[in-house]
Parts: structure tokens; sequence; C-alpha cells
């Protein structure tokens, strides 16, 4: 799997799990590893493209090749991604974004409060970045997403495409063993506009990454 199919297009890959900080040294964040985004970027090289990898911490090395754009909290997610999107082929969003963030970022770090038995913590809803995408999205433009879901995988997964305008949604099983956050390996079903779904063996995540590169590349070809 080397052959050029992405040759001189731009492809944007978010990767990792976002934090959102509640004073300089805290944050709320999740189990992503990363691994899933940094497959994607690595295979979209391979395939010949000219990749930008908007990435949360994580501990991995970014592949060979890659425009790193290193990113924190949600909001800086967000202003990568429109950033790079306004010149981009296609976008492939593997971030685990955060939901919530912090209502207010403490100036300096939360202390307890002697005989305090409860502390509350107020957090609103993070920008969805899919959705500001969507209304920004051009018709040469492939937008990718994925969906972590523990149940009705291809109802929620249909419903998503559609309220996020994607070309493509990679869906995959969370309640499953061995798959998802933190695994090597990984089992998607793809889910394309037309109602057309296929579900990968599970098997590693470079290999899934290939196969979503692979589809990547005819859907912005059929463009
Ligand atoms: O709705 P849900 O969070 O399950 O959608 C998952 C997809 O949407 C992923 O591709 C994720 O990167 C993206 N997402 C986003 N902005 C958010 C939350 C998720 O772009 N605030």
């Amino acid at each position: 799997f080397q052959a050029p199919i992405l040759k001189g297009k731009r492809v944007v890959v978010t990767a990792g799990g976002t934090r959102e900080r509640l004073d300089p040294v805290r944050f709320l964040s999740n189990d992503s590893s990363g691994k899933m985004g940094y497959a994607v970027a690595a295979a979209a090289v391979a395939a010949g493209a000219d990749v930008t990898l908007i990435t949360a911490p994580t501990r991995l090395d970014p592949p060979v090749g890659t425009k790193v754009v290193p990113i924190e909290s949600t909001t800086e997610l967000r202003d990568a991604v429109i950033t790079a999107y306004q010149r981009a082929d296609a976008l492939v969003m593997a971030a685990a974004v955060a939901d919530f963030q912090p209502l207010q970022m403490a100036d300096q770090k939360i202390k307890k409060t002697p005989g305090e038995t409860e502390f509350t913590l107020r957090l609103q809803p993070t920008p969805d970045i899919l959705q500001e995408v969507a209304a920004i999205k051009q018709p040469h433009q492939v937008t990718v997403g994925f969906a972590a879901e523990t149940q009705d995988l291809l109802a929620n997964g249909q419903k998503k495409l559609e309220a996020k305008h994607l070309d493509l949604l990679a869906a995959n099983d969370v309640s499953q063993a061995g798959i998802g956050f933190n695994s090597d390996d990984n089992q998607v079903t793809f889910i394309q506009p037309n109602g057309v779904t296929d579900q990968t063996p599970k098997t590693s995540k470079k290999l899934i990454a290939q196969a979503l590169i692979k589809r990547l590349a005819e859907t912005l070809a059929s463009k």
C-alpha cells in the first residue's frame, strides 16, 4: 500500500484526547491514546498526501512527514481545524473531543476548604467542531468522522453522518473488549451517505487506517 492515491491532496487529521483545564495544574480529559489518528496520518503520508496532524498530547511520535500542530483544549483544536480546513481537500476527525469544558479556568490552583464535603465544578458544552466545519464545507471537500457507540451503532452512526454532513463515518462499538480506546486493534463499521455500510474485521489500527484512506481517496476522486 504505497500507491500515491492522495498525491497533491491536503489532508488534515486530528488525534488524541483534548484537555480542558480547571486551573494551572489540573485538567479533564479522556482515555484516547491517539493511536487511531496517528495511524490515519501515517497512511495518508504513505498515500502521497500533504498531511497536517493536529494533535492533543499523546505518548506517540508523530509519523514522519506530517506537519504537526500541537493543541490541548477543544477550543484550540477548533481554531486549528478551521484554519487548516480552509486550504484542505479532506479532514479526518479522529480526535476524542471533550464534550464539556469548565465554565471558567481558575487563575490559581483551586484549594481545598477544610470541612467542605462537596465541591461543584460547573461545565458547559464544548463547540462541536464537525458541526462548524459542516457550515463552511465546500463541495470538493471530504470530511470523515469517528463515532464511539455503545448501542445502536448503525442507527446512531447514520444520524451522526447526516447531522455533521460527513462523507464517511467510522463507527466503533466501544462496549466490546480489545478494540477502541488505547488498544492497538480496532473494528469499525464504515457508514456512507448512500446508506452503504461495511464492517472491517477486528484488525490493527494500521490496516483500518489504510482502508479508511482508500475510501477517502475514492470519495475525493468522485467529487
Ligand atoms: O457526536 P460525537 O461526539 O459522537 O461525534 C464524534 C465525531 O465528532 C468525532 O469525529 C469527533 O472527533 C467529532 N467531534 C467534534 N466536536 C465535538 C465532539 C466530537 O468534532 N465537540
